[in-house]
């Protein structure tokens, strides 16, 4: 008995002191055996700290009614600068009866309070602090996130939601991307089309998406941002990414043309004219209304993914190419990131591009954002400028797992040379306000513990994190906690049992999936059979609500689905070919040739052969097939439709083609029909897709060969 004492006695002191899980953990901690209560706390600032000490006031007024300021009766609660502590750190010494804060400068007040809010407990008693000694300071100045709100929009309440879960981690930047191809975000007085038309979009299914920034909203964020010690730092895409500024001023591209603000990702074609002077007076007058509205020291301006077709062949680039002896289209970005830089320049800002801007040459003292791994960095470092790193965390969690994401290290081969920071954008193709969580928690733990410490993240990072889990998601914000995707389903016919079978495969366990088809709905969690033909639509829900669009699967029941199928030559095994029924289970597809349903062949002419068991009156044959040039699929010249009533003779019945342009346009999927005058008898049914050619000349993938993408043979 005795022996168990000490145990007995150490189970006892973990249940009354136990450790905050700080996140990210300080540099130095030293627990001491007491509490600090906060019911009858008074706030002692230093002359000339007033103003930053709010934010310490407001949280101790939050927590207790009878926080004041300068109060002798109240323990006393003493803020102190002290230049002698790094940059942005600070010391909290917490004793029973009096505490006391020291802080390098003003950011070493948000850092200590984001460690005080870690360390309060509330019990039935009150609020306390466990006393304690803490030294900190970050390692590294840069500790970013970005978000894209162009791809999706982030409405201003929102952003404020997130800003307060970055101050919680001491997360000081937040990089804010608000224009790209798909939205332009953000009021420019001067330019009012630049949000009359280029903030929205019309999607394949002809809703209108879309929403931005009025100056005085951004105003707002700024503000709410400063007031939690974030830095914003703009980006205002150039020369590239630019498809909803020419969707408003057609005059600013190469070619002038009117063109839509697209609906499709990926990376465009239509860039800015740098060569015409009309370019930049636009972007001198943009920056003349924007830069004033962010009083960070930096200015991005993307220079990512630009492609040079465009410069190419546009008479005004090439003698701006050729008056300013520059050899190729390269130089001519590098000239026009420079030219942009001198006018950041001129308004006292840094300029910080995307790691492209490195080629053709750029300043030295440019910040690169690298996002192409560590070649770039290596090239940053010797052109001897700042880098930012990056871990994208809108990257899948089968790819990015957490474990990977504890891994994560800024520094390029093993130095911190030049290295600011990091950053860890979220690009919004598949994010939004509804699911932004699902990217960033719980990564954004272990990610702001290794930019505050310069370390691996500590062991029990796993451990510390679950408060903070559970906290972010009592609010709200859902987190993916198994390295699975957020939602998926899959859908296959079962011939024996004449229905089809439905898998969800949710990312959590309590996510439930709202199903409805024409005349039923409900809920479901792992899977559901469907026996009527029609539109159905699942939904994941969390907390009882859609945390992502609808996934809609379209069913129809033709004679094809009780046929046998042969397929030759097989497509390419990676969007997953069902050989038994995959071309005639009934199911389409939807636009993104990746749902499962679509198959693709890269090159050769397919043969889709239905035999029907016995012979069937035929009204009409039917292929549909996508069209994405993006990404190199065309629909096929033709498709010609033969029959047969032994599986040996065949008869041609039609060939159909089609009318649709193969030039760079929204994604198309077309029905190839054939519909004999009179009905035909037939037992078997042949199709053969013709591929187009090679991909044309307008096309990114110009002089490759084409894709054919093909959903389901379709029999009636
Ligand atoms: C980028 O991902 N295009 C910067
Ligand atoms: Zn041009």
């Amino acid at each position: 008995m005795p022996r168990l004492l000490p145990l007995i006695l150490w189970l006892l002191s973990l249940g009354l002191h136990a450790q905050p899980s700080l996140i990210p953990w300080p540099r130095s901690v030293e627990w001491l055996d007491s509490r600090f209560r906060l019911e009858y706390v008074s706030l002692h600032a230093d002359p000339g700290l007033e103003v930053v000490a709010t934010p310490l006031l407001d949280f101790l007024s939050a927590i207790s009614a009878k926080a004041t300021a300068n109060d002798e009766l109240l323990h006393p609660l003493y803020l102190r600068r002290d230049p002698q502590l790094p940059k942005e750190g600070y010391v909290l010494d917490i004793a029973p009866t009096r505490a006391e804060v020291r802080v390098s400068d003003a950011a070493g007040v948000f850092n200590a309070l984001a460690t005080l809010r870690q360390m309060t407990t509330t019990a039935e008693g009150g609020s306390y602090w466990p006393c304690a000694r803490i030294a900190d300071h970050p390692a590294y100045a840069w500790r970013g996130t970005m978000l894209d709100v162009s791809r999706h929009f982030y409405p201003v309440d929102f952003l404020e939601r997130y800003l307060d879960e970055l101050a919680r981690l001491k997360i000081n930047i937040f990089h804010w991307h608000l224009t790209d191809d798909q939205g332009w975000r953000i009021e420019v007085k001067k330019y009012p089309r630049l949000t009359e038309v280029g903030a929205w979009r019309t999607e394949a299914d002809g809703r209108r998406y879309g929403g931005f920034y009025t100056q005085e909203e951004v105003k707002r964020v700024v503000r709410y941002a400063a007031e939690h010690g974030i830095t914003v730092v703009p980006e205002i895409e150039f020369p590239g990414h630019c498809r909803a500024a020419l969707a408003a001023y057609p005059e600013l591209g190469c070619r002038k043309d009117t063109l839509p603000v697209p609906t499709t990702w990926g990376v465009f074609q239509d860039v800015y004219c740098v060569g015409q002077e009309a370019t930049w007076t636009f972007m001198q007058d943009v920056l003349d209304e924007l830069v004033p509205l962010f009083p960070s020291a930096y200015f991005h301006i993307g220079g990512d993914e630009v492609p040079k077709d465009r410069w190419h062949a546009c008479p005004v680039c090439q003698r701006r190419m050729h008056a300013e002896g520059l050899p190729d289209e390269h130089a001519l970005q590098a000239w026009a990131v420079k030219r942009l830089q001198g006018m950041l320049k001129a308004k006292g800002k840094t300029l910080i591009g995307w790691d492209e801007i490195l080629e053709g040459g750029v300043d030295s003292t440019a910040v690169i954002e690298v996002w192409r791994g560590d070649d770039q960095a290596r090239k940053a470092r010797a052109n001897g400028n700042r880098m930012i790193r990056t871990i994208y965390f809108d990257a899948s969690p089968a790819s990015l797992t957490l474990e990977r994401v504890e891994q994560f290290d800024p520094r390029v081969d093993g130095s911190d040379l030049q290295v600011l920071g990091a950053e860890c954008p979220v690009w919004s193709e598949g994010r939004d306000p509804r699911n932004l969580g699902y990217s960033v928690f719980p990564r954004q733990f272990p990610y702001a513990e290794r930019l505050w410490t310069g370390d691996a993240p500590r062991a029990d990072i796993r451990e510390r994190m679950r408060p903070h889990v559970a906290r972010v998601e009592s609010e709200g914000w859902i987190t993916a906690t198994q390295d699975a995707d957020l939602f998926t389903a899959s859908i296959r016919y079962e011939p024996a049992r004449k229905d089809w079978l439905v898998t969800a495969q949710r990312g959590r366990p309590d996510i439930t999936v709202a199903f409805a088809g024409s005349d039923t709905s409900g809920v479901f969690t792992d899977s559901l059979r469907v026996r009527e033909a029609g539109t159905w639509s699942l939904t994941p829900l969390w907390q009882g609500k859609p945390v992502q669009d609808a996934l809609t699967i379209p069913i129809v029941r033709h004679l094809g689905v009780e046929a046998a199928q042969t397929v030759s030559p097989l497509p390419n095994p990676k969007y997953g070919f069902d050989p038994a029924k995959g071309m005639s289970d009934g199911l389409l597809g939807s636009e993104s040739f990746r749902d499962g349903q679509w198959q693709g062949w890269w090159g050769p002419d397919p043969v889709i052969t239905l035999d029907l068991g016995q012979e069937q009156e035929i009204t009409e044959l039917s292929i549909r097939c996508l069209q994405d040039v993006a990404v190199w699929i065309l629909l096929p010249r033709e498709v010609i439709y033969e029959t047969s009533t032994d599986g040996k003779h065949w008869s041609t019945l039609e060939r159909a083609t089609h009318d649709v342009p193969n030039d760079p346009g929204p994604r198309i999927i077309h029905a190839f029909s054939a519909r004999p005058a009179t009905p035909t008898k037939a037992r078997y049914v042949r199709a053969t897709l013709v591929n187009a050619g090679p991909m044309p000349a307008s096309s990114l993938g110009a002089g490759n060969p084409s894709w054919v993408f093909a959903d389901e043979f379709v029999v009636r």
